[in-house]
């Protein structure tokens, strides 16, 4: 007879999905990804993406409350709130007021992403987070959106993956860049450090209540070869840009690259709370033909359980190390895991990537270690930055053209997990029985 178990979370425990404005919103013609998607950068374009500015957000948080979700990520669209350096959009701000109405009146508390990848096109213009400029600006926006919101949201989110924002900009290129180069990204991430650290003081001094951090990409590294010393090296030069730069700065003033250290004092303790983004693991080695990345070369483990168009291997001990990474690097600082999802428009693995990662989060608190909340990445298809349309990550399924929503089983599992605060055996056997040794072994 199966097992009949649950792994049950704490009272109180944040479940919601996660958004970002331009993946959400449609016509963000004013930022800089709208520019980079005219140029053909991208794989498609946002367009009306899920329409949540025409208003589509009220049927989605609907969604969102029915699945029993008490918590949403989103983030608001600087280019919108200040389209020109010396204008603020106060039809925007009060529009964001409504959606924010429109999660309070749902039971659903607000945590909001300030910057998430995308920047108005004159801040751009200006080379962006290049300019030494950038925190001093990006505080003013801070100020003016905290203050005219804060009637809704104490929980902030200062900066989206400042390391994936530098990396994806100023050394792969993928992510809109005029320039490029490895020291470049460094300047970039610690001016978004500078900038995080103005916001952050901004924020309490307007809301003293408030609880501020920033969401961070944490990739576990393992070496390709694990008798290749070179490997092993490779992989501790891009463990610490990717992983370490941003959180030393946050933990000591200092931010150590690998290519060098800035000081940036300002920023030292400035976190309430540690978001955490996980999705996978990589395998580094040495790689001759890539000195913008430092000869380093990343690719996912060959032998794992990968998804649909091999973006993402399911490695649910991933999720674990990352936050015993947290736990060990900040004793006692609440855990939000702030994005972890798949991409599968068939939903044939997310069912099991979601219950074996709610396992491990679980595996965590179950070390009463202060993790207090989960968001799924995401609760609709949205636009995947350069990978456009090509990638669905959503609960729910969407057909650009005609605005459809289409549920994926996986938006039951979730909601049936939202609700009981827990991961039964029964939703286990009913959505992913292929694990169900893995997650209750008799
Ligand atoms: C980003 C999201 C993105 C997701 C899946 C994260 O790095 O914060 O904006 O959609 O990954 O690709």
């Amino acid at each position: 007879m199966a097992v009949q178990a649950a792994y049950h979370f704490p009272r109180g425990f944040l479940w919601g999905t996660a958004t970002a404005a331009h993946q959400v919103e449609g016509n963000n013609t004013n930022n800089q990804w709208w520019k980079w998607e005219q140029e053909g950068h991208t794989k498609g374009t946002s367009g009306l993406a899920a329409d949540w500015w025409g208003g589509r957000w009220k049927e989605d948080f609907d969604r969102a409350a029915e699945g029993g979700q008490n918590a949403h990520r989103m983030s608001v669209e600087w280019s919108r709130i200040q389209p020109t350096p010396d204008t603020w959009d106060e039809d925007a701000l009060e529009r964001y007021r409504n959606i924010l109405r429109g999660l309070r009146d749902r039971g659903i508390t607000a945590l909001i992403t300030l910057h998430h990848f995308s920047d108005p096109l004159w801040f751009f213009e200006m080379n962006g987070w290049e300019n030494q400029q950038a925190p001093a600006l990006f505080e003013k926006f801070v100020r003016k959106t905290v203050e005219a919101l804060k009637e809704y949201c104490t929980l902030w989110c200062t900066i989206n993956e400042p390391n994936i924002y530098a990396l994806s900009g100023y050394v792969t290129g993928d992510f809109p860049t005029k320039h490029r180069g490895t020291r470049l990204a460094m300047r970039v991430l610690a001016n978004m450090l500078r900038g995080h650290a103005a916001a952050y003081r901004a924020i309490h001094q307007i809301q003293p209540e408030a609880r501020v951090g920033y969401a961070h990409h944490h990739r576990p590294m393992i070496s390709k070869r694990s008798w290749s010393p070179l490997d092993a090296w490779m992989r501790s030069l891009r463990y610490n840009g990717v992983n370490m730069a941003f959180p030393s700065g946050i933990s000591t003033g200092i931010m150590n690259t690998p290519v060098g250290r800035f000081q940036v004092p300002e920023a030292k303790g400035t976190q309430d709370f540690l978001g955490l983004n996980y999705y996978s693991v990589d395998t580094v080695s040495f790689h001759p033909g890539k000195p913008r990345e430092l000869f380093t070369s990343s690719e996912l483990p060959a032998d794992a359980d990968m998804s649909t168009n091999r973006f993402i291997a399911n490695i649910p001990t991933g999720l674990f190390d990352t936050i015993t990474w947290a736990v060990q690097t900040y004793p006692n600082l609440p855990i939000l895991i702030t994005e972890n999802g798949v991409e599968d428009s068939n939903d044939t693995m997310r069912p099991r990537y979601l219950a074996q990662h709610i396992h491990q989060m679980w595996r965590a608190v179950n070390f009463n270690w202060p993790v207090k909340g989960y968001f799924h990445w995401t609760l609709v298809d949205n636009f995947e930055w350069e990978r456009g349309w090509t990638q669905r990550f959503g609960l729910w399924g969407l057909d650009v053209e005609t605005q459809k929503r289409t549920k994926r089983p996986s938006a039951d599992l979730y909601a049936e997990i939202c609700k009981e605060n827990g991961l039964s055996s029964e939703m286990v056997q009913k959505y992913c029985p292929e694990v169900f040794e893995k997650l209750f072994p008799v």
